[in-house]
């Protein structure tokens, strides 16, 4: 069986058939490897892979992200669906949690150490919607006028899970659940170099609530703009789910969302989240003054920032 690889109908993003994921050789994982990047989407449709099988195949990526102290890494469900089969109504936690991922993001961009790469896998769809939707940074940039690339070099912006909650009417408890967050809110630029490609992308989305400089109404409004911009087509490819599909992205290039559905259906989907190299995707952080109570510990290993 040879890997066939096809461009999605976008500026990014590629599927690839002829892959048994459960037993992937050198040659195989190589030709995964070498495309990850430079597609920044992977899409290996009916895979249908058991939790430890996606395990195995998400560590050849990296090490899985560890979002709280003292937690081990494994594959995940990112569900509306409790153990009792019912669906989590809209004053529950989980369901603001969820609803917050249809804005459009990158993953862990709120903590430290930013997330490599993510994986997904349908395991249960709802009838209509609940799709997933990726957009190209990367073209983004390259797309942008010469204005806005001078006025957002060397601008950096300032992410939080609990501004970016905040925006959506959720008012997360400081310190309950984001593990690592707590360290405060890194300072990234929002113009950013991918280590293997050397490629430029804008690393924006929703959890950026300030940029040193400006108002955070001006701060938030840019940000809206370059998001707008970026999540255009060609630089947009939707996935609409089927049972078994795996996805994989770059989470240091390619932002997503979660598309709505009828929350009174089940959608779960099995994650896998990697954590970034520390030489590319871990910030300095300062306080986050979202997290009322937040406590710098001085136990941070990087610098804080004034
Ligand atoms: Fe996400």
């Amino acid at each position: 069986m040879e890997p066939v690889i096809t461009p999605c109908d976008a500026s990014f993003g590629a599927t690839i058939t002829g892959i048994d994921l459960t037993s992937l050789d050198d040659a195989t994982w190589k030709f995964i490897e070498d495309a990850f990047p430079e597609h920044g989407v992977l899409v290996f449709p009916g895979q249908g892979l058991s939790p430890e099988d996606q395990y195995t195949f998400a560590c050849r990526f990296g090490e899985i992200e560890v979002t709280r102290p003292g937690a081990t890494g494994q594959t995940v469900y990112i569900s509306n669906e409790k153990a009792d089969g019912k669906v989590y109504s809209p004053e529950e936690t989980r369901f603001k949690q969820l609803r917050g991922n249809e804005g459009w993001h990158l993953d862990s961009t709120y903590m430290p150490l930013a997330a490599k790469a993510g994986l997904l896998q349908a395991n249960v769809i709802p009838s209509r919607g609940g799709g997933t939707e990726f957009a190209d940074t990367r073209a983004a940039y390259d797309a942008l006028d010469d204005a806005m690339k001078q006025r957002i070099a060397g601008l950096s912006g300032f992410h939080s899970l609990y501004a970016s909650q905040a925006k959506i009417g959720h008012a997360v408890p400081t310190g309950t659940g984001y593990g690592f967050h707590t360290k405060g809110a890194p300072l990234r630029p929002l113009v950013r170099t991918h280590p293997v490609t050397g490629r430029k992308s804008l690393c924006i989305g929703r959890h950026i609530f300030r940029i040193p400089g400006m108002d955070d109404e001006e701060a938030v409004a840019l940000v809206d703009e370059l998001v707008d911009f970026a999540c255009r087509p060609p630089r947009v490819y939707s996935h609409q789910w089927a049972v078994g599909d795996l996805v994989v992205w770059d989470n240091r290039f390619v932002m997503h969302r979660a598309m709505p559905y009828d929350f009174n259906e089940a959608r779960v989907l099995q994650a896998n989240r990697i954590a970034g190299d520390p030489a590319s995707e871990l910030a300095p952080t300062d306080r986050d003054p979202y997290a009322s109570d937040f406590q710098p510990t001085g136990s941070n290993e990087i610098e804080a920032v004034a």
